[in-house]
């Protein structure tokens, strides 16, 4: 069966799913993305993930082209039309197609909608959080706004391709004070001695994943202490567990950081118990 994608209005076989050469979002990186779980064929936690769009299009003042509920018609449409059981939904809208300028066009011009949606292999999920991965620590070469979710990713694709290279699975990134701010395409966690769950602050410096939040009630839920704040790449070294979380990979346990093993080197019962839960604290939609 053949992929289908929407791109601005039209339903396209995947071969013919193309944006123009000038859109800004190709020239620029001048576009914000969303990425939401599909489980049983239903979007996770889909209410948070279209409030944190509408937060990205206000920062970079990108007007939404249609109503949320219009929106939430094509990403199950998209869903559907691919007949994902379990998999992802990605939704991109940059500024739209105009002559190169970095100036906002002026006139206005429509934004460009994009939705694609792919099937994930549950059993090799589970198989990875079992194992846990490995991490490499990079430093965090980003700009200043990481909070918004853009497509300007290209950091984050050289930290996970150096990551790869260096046998890993992914990186963290690692501020001028040697504090972790969260990895490549997730959030960082760690469980210290004492058994309490530590993550930075939701500041300009990483992304509030929606994950992360609802972790968080999964946390307090079953009890776990948490503290909201800044842990060094040095605590990660002596943390007895930890993991990272993202739409797409939950609450995945890390095991090793920069070639050293976290706890036992095995994934930990903490982060283990969070990813078995995570869905009893999800919104199912
Ligand atoms: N990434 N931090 C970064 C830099 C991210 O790109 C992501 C998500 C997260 C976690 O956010 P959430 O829990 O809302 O997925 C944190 C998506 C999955 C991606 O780029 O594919």
């Amino acid at each position: 069966m053949s992929r289908i994608a929407y791109v601005n209005g039209r339903y396209l076989p995947f071969r013919d799913a193309k944006v123009h050469v000038e859109d800004r979002g190709y020239q620029f990186a001048d576009g914000v993305y969303e990425v939401c779980e599909v489980r049983g064929g239903r979007l996770i936690d889909e209410r948070r993930h279209i409030e944190r769009l509408k937060r990205s299009l206000g920062e970079v003042r990108i007007r939404l082209p249609m109503s949320t509920t219009a929106l939430g018609v094509i990403l199950r449409e998209v869903v559907a039309r691919n007949r994902i059981g379990y998999g992802l939904v990605y939704l991109q809208i940059s500024r739209g197609v105009a002559r190169r300028d970095h100036a906002f066009p002026s006139p206005e011009v429509a934004p460009s909608v994009v939705v694609t949606a792919r099937r994930l292999d549950l059993a090799r999920n589970e198989a990875l959080a079992a194992k846990g991965i490995a991490v490499i620590s990079v430093p965090d070469n980003r700009w200043g706004r990481v909070d918004i979710k853009t497509v300007g990713l290209l950091p984050n694709a050289l930290a996970r391709q150096a990551a790869i290279d260096h046998g890993a699975r992914d990186a963290w990134f690692v501020d001028n004070d040697g504090a972790v701010t969260e990895a490549t395409s997730a959030n960082a966690w760690i469980v210290t001695a004492d058994g309490t769950l530590v993550t930075r602050r939701a500041d300009h410096s990483i992304l509030r994943g929606i994950t992360r939040a609802v972790t968080f009630d999964a946390v307090k839920g079953q009890g776990f202490k948490v503290e909201e704040r800044a842990f060094t790449l040095a605590e990660a070294f002596a943390a007895r567990e930890a993991f990272i979380t993202s739409a797409t990979q939950i609450v995945l346990p890390v095991v090793r950081i920069d070639g050293r093993a976290v706890g036992d080197g095995k994934p930990g019962p903490i982060a283990s118990r969070l990813r078995r839960e995570f869905h009893r604290y999800a919104e199912v939609g």
